[in-house]
């Protein structure tokens, strides 16, 4: 178990549950798995939504080194279906998200400031939060440590260096316990970092590079979201969400697109297909560009996965529509709606020509230009399921946890290179692993070389049942101690998630000690702290 602080939590979290059915008022939260579903009728027809794209946020300061950002996590009434409200949490009050630009060498600074309530209205858990920016070498005490949290009221900086190659990030809640919850009600969102090397790309850029965040939800009749794990198994709506719209339809004109695919679903993998059968140009993957643009018809998005690809409309006559399809993948159960997921409707002749290519040389990842033989050791990881809980060769972050954090599965040295040997050992279920701080590289999939779609940098692997992935991982830039974990956040919540050591964990990157929330009126942003 937790620390006895939050079991008393937990156990308040199951008597207030028991109370929510009948005590609670309507339209305040997501609704526990048992209430009635939204009538059909409620859903707008697929693709008659129109698309639209988070607004990037601008800096509250910025100076020579560094531009600050302030973002509060806020509960607020949203209009995913038309005419229906839906409670929601979203950061700066929308989901998603804003998404956040940073260039290489520049740092980011983002105050985030916990202003839910003290309790989930319906789910009645104290909502505290941990923000990790998925995909940036942060160092421990920034990374969203799930035991980081800071509680409703308080707030932290988070600093972020943006020293790694151009790629599609996210941010996105990853409070010990309720992260499954939390990205479910809204708490995620994209962050661009880019660098010379793709600035120098003709690729598509500006309004022709547009985020495509997927996530699945369903509705109670009171217009809330629902929420059914299923005894810590999986979430599963049946509405597909693109940027928190239900199916859309976007214009486009006859040209290239860049789109950053982002699986945000907390149990649902996608598999991709257009409607055409045309193929896709896959670009980069989680850690950023690919070496060269990989062609695929099918592409298989596990959660917290990024991959960009590259659309032409140019052949297509104008009024002409393509739909994006979801044809599923192995144990995950299909909904009602969730084989579509948006439409592209061709508006005529495109208005600029510019960044209008896919050249075929790209980037030069590092991570893909680690030789296997400079491996020191071979590690496996067993995923499975144990004593009712999912686990992580036997053990779980409770065990970290009692552990003073001090437990770790591996203690690489910065720079040290290792195989990780992933296995499934779990009839039925899949798991999307996730290493944070590094990027890595696919040596392997059941015995034989990666697909198209893994021939990039990647830190998030999805590991399909009875499945044995093996990855090829260089330990750096920080030092210090970092979660792995599965990223369906049902099965990480409870509680598939241990973590390992880079070199030594001394006080100053302390994941919890170092950098604590804050409580009380904040400071000056960029002033002195
Ligand atoms: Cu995207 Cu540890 O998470
Ligand atoms: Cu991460
Ligand atoms: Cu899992």
């Amino acid at each position: 178990m937790d620390t006895p602080a939050l079991s008393r939590r937990d156990l308040l979290k199951v008597s207030l549950l028991g109370a929510a059915a009948v005590a609670l008022p309507r339209h305040r939260g997501p609704s526990a798995g048992g209430s009635p579903r939204l009538a059909a009728s409620k859903l707008p027809p697929p693709y008659t939504v129109p698309f639209s794209a988070p607004p990037v946020l601008r800096p509250t300061v910025s100076d020579a080194t560094t531009d600050y950002y302030r973002i509060t996590q806020t509960p607020f009434v949203g209009e995913v279906l038309p005419g229906v409200a839906t409670p929601l949490w979203g950061y700066n009050g929308m989901v998603p998200g804003p998404t956040i630009k940073a260039r290489q060498g520049r740092q980011t600074v983002v105050r985030q400031v916990n202003q839910l309530p003290a309790t989930h209205p319906t789910l009645g858990y104290v909502p505290w939060t941990s923000t990790h920016l998925h995909g940036m070498p942060a160092k421990p005490q920034f990374d969203g440590y799930a035991s980081d949290v800071s509680q409703p009221g308080q707030w932290k900086d988070y600093e972020y260096p943006n020293t790694g190659a151009a790629r599609t990030l996210w941010y996105h809640d990853h409070g010990v316990h309720h992260t499954a919850e939390n990205v479910y009600m809204g708490l995620a969102a994209q962050y661009h970092l880019t660098d010379p090397q793709e600035e120098s790309l003709p690729i598509p850029k500006g309004r022709y590079d547009l985020p495509l965040i997927l996530s699945d939800v369903s509705f109670a009749e009171d217009g809330s979201l629902l929420w059914d794990d299923h005894f810590h198994t999986g979430v599963f709506g049946d509405v597909v969400l693109v940027n928190g719209r239900p199916w859309p339809t976007l214009p486009v004109e006859q040209r290239r697109y860049r789109f950053r695919v982002l699986n945000a679903s907390v149990s649902r993998a996608y598999t991709l297909e257009l409607s055409t059968g045309q193929p896709m140009q896959l670009i980069a993957t989680d850690g950023g560009l690919m070496a060269a643009p990989q062609s695929v018809t099918r592409l298989r998005v596990g959660m917290a996965e990024r991959y960009e690809v590259v659309l032409d409309f140019t052949s297509l006559g104008t009024g002409a529509t393509v739909q994006l399809l979801n044809t599923g993948v192995p144990g995950t159960p299909d909904g009602e709606g969730t084989d579509k997921v948006m439409q592209f409707e061709v508006t005529g002749p495109a208005t600029s020509t510019e960044g209008n290519e896919v050249p075929a040389v790209l980037g030069s990842p590092a991570a893909m230009a680690v030789s296997p033989a400079s491996a020191r050791v071979t590690r496996t990881l067993r995923l499975d399921r144990t004593r009712g809980l999912w686990t992580i060769n036997g053990e779980t972050w409770d065990d970290v946890v009692a552990s003073g954090f001090t437990r770790v599965f591996a203690d690489p040295a910065v720079g040290d290179v290792e195989i990780w040997e992933v296995a499934n050992g779990f009839r039925g279920w899949s798991h999307p692993l996730h290493t944070h701080l590094v990027d890595f590289q696919v040596l392997s999939r059941n015995g034989a070389p990666p697909p198209a779609q893994e021939l990039g940098p990647k830190d998030t692997v999805y590991v399909g049942d009875g499945e044995v992935v093996r990855l090829l991982v260089q330990f750096g830039p920080e030092h210090g101690r970092y979660m792995i974990h599965c990223h369906n956040t049902a099965h990480e919540d409870h509680d598939m998630m241990v973590q390992y050591q880079v070199g030594q964990t001394d006080a100053a990157c302390d994941p919890i000690n170092a950098a604590p929330p804050r409580s009380g009126p904040e400071t000056p942003l960029g002033g002195p702290g």
